[in-house]
């Protein structure tokens, strides 16, 4: 019997649970695409922490999917993507791979009219300037501003992505970038689509969102041929955490906007000892 592409899952991992913003663009351009999604909540955050620690816990997780036969793997954490990447490449050279950070910048190039593109992330991924790098390779006119904003993930994970408080720190985050006349704004972090609307308020019309989330799943399902969604059927989406905690499948369930069917916690050792 020949199994259908399709019906093979791809993995998709993240430092948490806010990768499952790469998920829900998946599950809406893909529908029919089973998924195993891997949230390390045990070790989150990983945009405070060195390039040698992320691309050890990247490798650890990979080696994880890998193991339960993923024909692809997403890479949703930024971080991961601007630290990660070429190990993540470099060790599993059969495994198609893709990361936020091409996906981000080619739609950022697209969409800019002035050549003027900021970029917010975590600390690692603006330190790193993986996104700058990726967005001059592609158009060596283009000038970037990047600005670390690390309150919006706990903006996020508590609920509060449309309250004032948001807006206000969104506010102070953007107010340098916005006075470089930006008129492209890559959101370069898995949490922040959930604020796109407040971001949106706070930079004003003429500044175009970019989300490194939807702009990596469409590519995904150009690579894919879009052969997921043709099933018909809704494709499983299968969790994994390295600590449930107390509110993972509550914030989870927020971000994906659908009940979480299939939650594992997989122990941390186990995971190194693949
Ligand atoms: N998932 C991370 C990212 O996209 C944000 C959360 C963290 O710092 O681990 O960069």
């Amino acid at each position: 019997m020949t199994i259908k592409a399709a019906s093979v899952p791809i993995g998709v991992f993240d430092s948490g649970v806010g990768g499952l913003t790469v998920v829900s663009a998946i599950r809406r351009a893909l529908p029919g695409q089973p998924i195993i999604y891997f949230g390390d909540t045990a070790r989150v955050p990983y945009g405070n922490k060195s390039a040698r620690i992320v691309e050890r816990y990247s490798l650890e997780i990979a080696s994880f999917l890998v193991s339960r036969g993923v024909r692809f793997l997403v890479v949703a954490c930024n971080t991961s993507s601007s630290l990660a990447l070429a190990a993540l490449e470099a060790k599993y050279s059969a495994l198609p791979i893709l990361g936020m950070i091409g996906p981000g910048a080619r739609a950022a190039v697209e969409a800019t009219a002035n050549n003027r593109i900021g970029i917010i992330g975590t600390r690692a991924t603006v330190q790193s300037g993986a996104y700058d790098k990726e967005v001059r390779r592609l158009s060596p006119r283009a000038e970037v501003f990047s600005r670390a904003c690390p309150l919006f993930v706990p903006l996020v994970e508590e609920g509060w992505a449309n309250e004032r408080v948001a807006e206000e720190v969104a506010a102070r985050y953007l107010e340098p970038l916005l006075e470089e006349g930006i008129d492209t704004l890559i959101l370069g972090c898995t949490h922040y689509p959930v604020l796109a609307p407040v971001i949106s308020k706070v930079a004003g019309p003429s500044v175009t969102l970019i989300s490194s989330s939807e702009a990596a799943a469409g590519e995904l399902a150009s690579r894919l041929g879009g052969g997921g969604a043709q099933t018909g059927e809704r494709g499983e989406l299968r969790c994994f955490v390295t600590d449930a905690g107390t509110y993972f499948k509550e914030v989870a369930e927020r971000i994906l906007g659908e009940p979480l069917a299939s939650l594992e916690a997989i122990d941390e050792e186990r995971l190194v000892a693949q």
